[in-house]
């Protein structure tokens, strides 16, 4: 259940309150008797500790100690405010807690707000399968803050955001069986209706006439049609003339295709969709939020599985822009339809692309699901601005080398590229592939590490995390100059 956040003036003294603090100093006075007083300081004088939990009749109260910035980063404190936010949902839920207020003593309206995200975030659930969802579902269902200057637009985009993270998550959940190419575009559809951006879907006929060599090879093992969803958000007076283009990788599942996966290998594999679901999600976000910027968000998708019609390993299939491509392995097949939307995106003259995919265990492999990979060719005036965001929001970017040598991996002695580029460096050769169907600023992301998560970590929750999401938004607000981030 998304909680709502609300700004509030006035403290209920019985209510479930959580006093963010500085130091001990800033707790208000009249609160806790002088017993609790004592408690408090000296749990908080205990070494690491900054967090105590007092469990009054009814309700509960706690207090927090953020730390002030210097020793750590603002961007690593805000993490830890969301974690530490998250960390009390389960106490909260347990105790039937429908409403809490998070008390922001010291003006510190960032703070208050990523612990807001982090609540809000780690109350997600996926409960639709579930027949006992009635008695799982959390109970948290509003999070008021109580901060002096905080700007009502900030929360205002908080919960658009937090929304965002919700749907992107349970596109990801939503197994294969359920979400083919068409269900997905048609919940894309859902989303640009309800945020007022434009949206086509172009259907196999559509995508043939363009001849997007590299979707349709990928499709030919499915019994369900290919889709490519175009969304445009073009506010009136947006800064740029030129868009921001998104691209998601929407492989609704990925079995390997010929090249069958290993069966634990495929388990998740409906986490394949995770960057389509992220760029739809960001746009929807975007849109709603008003931002003044001109986004396009650009989705491929379809499944690859093994059947009677299969590409199959040496295949040789022609690209949208004409480009020949030898299969040599029906699993990377990421590239393949991305290459055709980034093909696709050039007809906008675009100012920058941003495409957002699972596409290599190796990048998983790298970084684990601590981060994601990123790329770029010609983006130097973008690129850091991204890395900033990702600290920021905590959906951090590791920059790999992009060296031109790698090219040489993908060299293809009767076509003129192969679609792997064999044992070494699996990420970057993959983003080679996809460079070569780019002449415009672009940046590659690999999220195959984070999409998805077996287990919980704090506030992503088990399942698709929303990666990307808030790393896109967060982008597009500051791209402007004028965001409202601190
Ligand atoms: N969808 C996978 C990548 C993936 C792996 C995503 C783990 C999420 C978690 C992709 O299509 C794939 O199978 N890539 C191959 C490429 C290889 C055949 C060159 C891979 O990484 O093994
Ligand atoms: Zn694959
Ligand atoms: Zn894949």
């Amino acid at each position: 259940m998304l909680p709502q956040i609300l700004k509030t003036t006035e403290i209920n003294p019985e209510g479930t309150n959580i006093y963010l603090i500085r130091e001990i100093a800033d707790l208000p006075a009249d609160i806790f008797n002088v017993k609790e007083n004592e408690y408090i300081t000296k749990q908080l004088a205990e070494k690491d500790q900054n967090t105590v939990i007092l469990n009054k009749l009814g309700h509960i109260a706690a207090i927090c100690r953020i730390e002030a910035d210097g020793k750590k980063t603002l961007d690593k404190i805000f993490e830890k405010c969301r974690k530490t936010g998250e960390s009390l949902i389960s106490i909260l839920n347990e105790h039937k807690t429908e409403s809490v207020c998070i008390v922001d003593t010291s003006n510190l309206q960032s703070e208050a707000l990523a612990f807001a995200e982090g609540m809000a975030l780690g109350n997600y659930q996926f409960l639709k399968y579930r027949k006992d969802q009635k008695e799982k579902e959390a109970s948290l269902k509003t999070i008021e803050i109580v901060s002096q200057d905080l700007e009502q637009t900030r929360i205002t985009e908080l919960n658009i955001l937090c929304n965002a993270v919700y749907k992107c998550r349970t596109l990801i959940n939503e197994p294969a069986s359920s979400l083919n190419a068409e269900k997905l575009s048609a919940e894309f559809e859902a989303m640009a209706v309800e945020a007022g951006i434009k949206i086509e879907i172009l259907n196999k006929q559509k995508i043939e006439a363009l001849k997007m060599g590299g979707l349709l090879a990928v499709n030919l093992g499915s019994i369900d049609p290919p889709t490519f969803s175009i969304m445009e958000y073009r506010p009136e007076g947006a800064i740029n003339a030129k868009p921001v283009v998104f691209v998601g990788k929407g492989v609704v599942y990925d079995t390997g295709g010929m090249s069958l996966k290993p069966t634990t290998s495929m388990d998740t594999m409906k986490c394949d969709m995770s960057g389509a679901a992220a760029v739809a999600s960001a746009i929807f976000a975007i849109a709603l939020a008003k931002l003044p910027v001109y986004v396009v968000a650009l989705v491929p998708a379809t499944d690859n599985r093994p059947d009677g019609n299969a590409y199959v390993p040496g295949d040789i299939i022609t690209m949208m822009d004409g480009t020949t491509v030898e299969v040599l392995n029906t699993d990377a097949e990421g590239r393949l339809i991305l290459a055709d939307a980034l093909t696709y995106a050039k007809k906008y003259d675009p100012l920058l692309v941003i495409d957002i995919a699972t596409l290599t265990g190796a990048a998983e492999a790298a970084l684990g699901h601590y981060g994601m990979a990123g790329m770029h060719n010609n983006a130097e005036q973008y690129f850091p601005q991204l890395v900033k965001s990702g600290f920021g929001v905590s959906e951090r970017i590791a920059e790999f080398p992009f060296w031109d040598d790698y090219e040489e991996l993908l060299k293809s002695e009767i076509a003129d590229l192969k679609n792997i580029g064999g044992r070494v460096a699996g990420a970057i050769t993959a983003g080679k592939f996809l460079q070569h169907f780019t002449e415009y600023p672009w940046i590659h992301l690999d999220i195959a590490g984070p999409a998805f998560l077996d287990k919980r970590d704090s506030y992503r929750t088990a399942g698709g995390t929303g990666v990307g999401v808030r790393l896109l938004f967060d982008f597009v607000r500051d791209f402007g100059g004028n965001g409202v981030r601190d």
